[in-house]
Parts: structure tokens; sequence; C-alpha cells
């Protein structure tokens, strides 16, 4: 039946055999997963990996610890480390990679059922995915708000603010203004919540350039039905990927693995078509 026929497209557990099985007809509802492991190559430091990882690169912040940077009580009495970082990782200096552009060409050939994301850079969107198959799990820079009364806040005027390294305070109260980024000691948005359950129409689960470290977001992993194929893109393994017959783990840098994928499915040209434009 279907189980072993999935099991045989995969058994050469390459991206081949993931190739073979995406042109199969089991392969309709296409789920991504993924970290700050795609945007590396745009400049876009990740969080954990050693040396280059930026908890590893915040000392001259001097934080207690080094996720303080996102944590809502600290930023509440010390809003400076955070908006120090802004500055460096402000939207609009990087180019999305040729992975961001894999994502919007599954889109384009009818794939992409939903992309969830950690990341805050909204290089997805400047890629060119369509905003409904997106779930910023943690918010992103597009917009934000007093933290205080609620009172949304200009996004040119935040952008001037930290452009010239000034921290932006409410019109109304006073308050500090925080982009829609969700900090640690905050909630996920609606929206993720909503879209989770969707997981169980899976037929493939690509889990990209993340460590897995973080929940609930990590938790996604186990809400795909177990016949449905979970590929991991990442140089190194992460969470529970390899724990199930039809999971496949590729150790390689995504924008290598994902233009090796492109070449197997005869995509490569309007990979790089894509890529071009961005
Ligand atoms: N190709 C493939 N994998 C990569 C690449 C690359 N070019 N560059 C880095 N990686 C891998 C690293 O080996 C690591 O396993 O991506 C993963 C990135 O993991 P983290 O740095 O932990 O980032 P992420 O998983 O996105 O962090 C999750 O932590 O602090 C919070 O809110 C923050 O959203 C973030 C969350
Ligand atoms: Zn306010």
């Amino acid at each position: 039946p279907d189980d072993v026929e999935i099991h045989e497209l995969l058994k050469g557990k390459d991206i081949a055999s993931i190739a073979k099985y995406m042109k199969s007809k089991h392969c309709k509802n296409v789920f991504i997963m993924a970290g700050a492991g795609i945007s590396t190559s745009a400049g876009i430091p990740d969080f954990r990996s050693p040396k280059t990882g930026l908890y590893s690169n915040l000392a001259k912040l001097n934080l207690p610890f080094p996720e303080a940077v996102f944590e809502i009580n600290f930023f509440r009495k010390n809003p400076v480390p955070f908006y120090t970082l802004a500055h460096e990782l402000a939207p609009g200096k990087f180019r999305p990679t040729l992975t961001h552009s894999f994502i919007r060409l599954l889109s384009e050939k009818g794939l992409l059922h939903t992309h969830f994301t950690q990341n805050i850079d909204t290089l997805e969107r400047r890629a060119g995915v369509p905003d409904e198959d997106i779930i910023e799990a943690h918010g992103s820079f597009a917009t934000q708000r007093c933290i205080d009364c609620g009172e949304p806040y200009d996004g040119d005027e935040i952008k001037r603010k930290i452009k010239g390294k000034e921290i932006p305070y409410c019109n109304v109260c006073q308050g500090l203004v925080k982009p829609d980024i969700v900090f640690y000691g905050e909630g996920l948005p609606d929206e993720f919540h909503l879209a989770a359950p969707s997981l169980k129409n899976a037929d493939l689960l690509f889990v990209m350039g993340t460590s897995l470290t973080v929940h609930p977001f990590a938790g996604l992993t186990r809400l795909v039905p177990r016949r449905c194929p979970r590929v991991l893109v990442n140089l190194e393994l992460a969470g529970d990927i390899g724990s199930r017959t039809n999971d496949v783990t590729i150790l390689r840098e995504c924008d290598i693995a994902v233009r090796e994928l492109a070449r197997e499915l005869g995509w490569e040209e309007d990979l790089d078509k894509l890529w071009e434009e961005t």
C-alpha cells in the first residue's frame, strides 16, 4: 500500500530520493519549518552556532545572559542592548538567499501549504513568498507598538530612531516602543496556534536551518502524520528528526542542498531566475 511505496521512494535517504518522492502522487502539501540557518548566507548571524552565533557575540552589551537581549522584563529595564542589535540587524540591509527563493519556487509550483518561520528578518516576504503562506511564529520587524498602552508606532519613525541609535517612546503615554517580535516571556501570535493543526495534512515537512531549541515552535515536528517524510536540511542534527522511519537528514548548507534538489526536480533554471530577481 501507500506506506510501502513511500518508504520505497525514500530508500536512498538522499536528495535524489526526496525529489523522486516529490514527483510522486503522494506529495501534495509541503510544509516548512525554518530558522536562522536559512539566512546566515545573507550575512545575518544565527543564534547558537559556536563563534559566529549571535549569542556568543553579545559580550559588548554586557547582558546577564545572551537571551536577555530578547527578554521582555530585561527590555523594560534596559532597551539599549536590543536596540543596539536592531541597528545591526535592521531589515532592508540584507538580500534573500537561494533557500528563500526555493521556498517561493515551491509556492509557484503549487506545492507549498505553509511556511512556518522563526526568523524576524522578513526575507521570505522579500523573496516573494505569498504572505498568506507565511507564519512568522516569532513575529517580525514589520510592525511595532507601545508595550504599555499598545498604541501602534509609525514604521518610518522607528527606522529613523534605530538609524539614529535612539530609543523610540510612545507618543501617547511615553511608554517603550518594541517591534512586534516575540520576546521570551511573551506568547506566540494566534495565527501560529491556528495554523499548527494543519500539519496533520502534511505530505512532506522540510526543517531547515534550525537547532529546534525553542518551544513551542520546535514541537511542530511531531504534528505531521507518521507516513509524512520529515527532511532536516541543517549543518547538524536537530530535535527528534531521525527518530521516524521516513525521516531524512541532509547535513549540508541549505543553499547547496536546495540547488541540488532543484536540479533533481528539473527546476534549477526556474530557481536561478527567481533568485536573480530578488
Ligand atoms: N545551512 C544549514 N544549516 C545552517 C546554516 C546553513 N548555511 N547556517 C547555520 N545553520 C544551522 C546551525 O547549525 C544551527 O543548527 O542552523 C541552526 C541555527 O540554529 P539557531 O542558531 O539556534 O537558530 P534558530 O533555531 O532559528 O533559533 C530559534 O531562538 O533565540 C531564539 O527567537 C530566537 O527564533 C530564534 C530561536
Ligand atoms: Zn503608550
